[in-house]
């Protein structure tokens, strides 16, 4: 008889994902409505064959060091910026993500981001809170148009392509700048390549939608926002790292640029004290971009898939360093 594999979840994901990995492995769940300590994390991985983790653990080559046994790396997340690739791949073991099923959920989020920053509806909700709405005004919180405005994303990825076709829906001319030009998305789509400078200098919302890399630390910088519109709305929708969040306080402050949508943010959690929580120009959501009921399940269970594929010795459905198959 073979022994079952043993799996750690670090935490419970929605739906019947553990019940799925229960079936063929015996799994270690680390059940508090927290991420697991570091602590826990060394320790419980140590016996692992599968390790099943958020976007909030780090996977490192420590960790790895940690657990001998480990055959797969899954993920309930799209973003791998938490997990060393290339210490993964060393070691022979794969790493699934779950792309594609939380594309078009991000993609909402993204353009309730730039509706929200771009026509002030957040203040709008303060306002009428506080109890301040005693008539309708003429020129109360006059925001800047989404629909006929020109979109820039930055990261044309399938979040990104998603946002560029929701930009068609409203009318918008859509630019993109990425690491590389897409002749095929141009012409599928419409968008239309600019170099970063241009795009931030052209664009009326700018959505930053490419992953965390050492390449995109800080892209968005205090240069990066001084090109930008003075009424230009910036929406990031990717990792908090991505914006250099001092100069966006600056900028939003100075009103060097007209107003931000935030889901993710550096540091993340962000105090409810920070600048950027208490600006009236700056929205800021809890890391909610895939955050819809089925999503999150579709995410779960994808990550599921990924982690008993890998047990099995078979190719991931979704696997963030192919590489490891060369
Ligand atoms: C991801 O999957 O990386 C997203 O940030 C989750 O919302």
């Amino acid at each position: 008889m073979t022994e079952r594999p043993s799996v750690l979840v670090t935490r419970r994901p929605p739906g019947d994902a553990v019940a799925a990995i229960e079936r063929e492995a015996t799994v270690w769940l680390w059940e508090e409505d927290r991420p697991i300590p570091a602590r826990a994390f060394f320790a419980e991985v140590a016996d692992a064959d599968g390790l099943y983790c958020m976007l909030t653990d780090t996977v490192d080559g420590a960790l790895l060091e940690a657990a001998p046994r480990l055959r797969v790396v899954s993920t309930m997340a799209v973003g791998v910026d938490n997990i060393d690739l290339a210490a993964c791949t060393a070691r022979g073991i794969p790493v699934g993500n779950t792309p594609d099923v939380l594309t078009d959920t991000t993609a909402d989020t993204a353009f309730g981001l730039v509706m929200t920053a771009a026509r002030r509806l957040g203040e709008g909700r303060d306002y009428v809170r506080a109890g301040n709405w005693a008539r309708w005004e003429p020129e109360l919180l006059l925001g800047h148009d989404v629909h006929s405005s020109t979109l820039g994303i930055i990261g044309l990825g399938r979040v990104g392509r998603a946002i560029a076709r929701r930009g068609f829906g409203f009318g918008m001319q859509v630019l993109y700048f990425g690491r590389r030009r897409q002749p095929s998305a141009e012409a599928e789509l419409g968008v239309i390549y600019r170099e970063f400078d241009d795009l931030l200098s052209e664009s009326d919302h700018v959505v930053v939608a490419t992953p965390l890399t050492p390449e995109t630390v800080h892209l968005i910088d205090g240069r990066a926002l001084s090109r930008m519109k003075p009424s230009a709305t910036l929406v990031n929708i990717s990792r908090g790292g991505t914006v250099d969040s001092a100069a966006l306080v600056e900028a939003l402050r100075s009103g060097q640029i007209a107003a931000a949508g935030l889901d993710v943010t550096d540091p993340e959690p962000i105090s409810a004290d920070h600048p950027l929580v208490s600006l009236p120009n700056c929205f800021v959501i809890p890391h909610l971009g895939s955050s819809s009921r089925r999503t999150r399940r579709a995410m779960a269970d994808l990550a599921a898939v990924n982690l008993l594929a890998g047990l099995k010795g078979e190719r991931l459905a979704a696997c963030a360093n192919p590489e490891v198959y060369e």
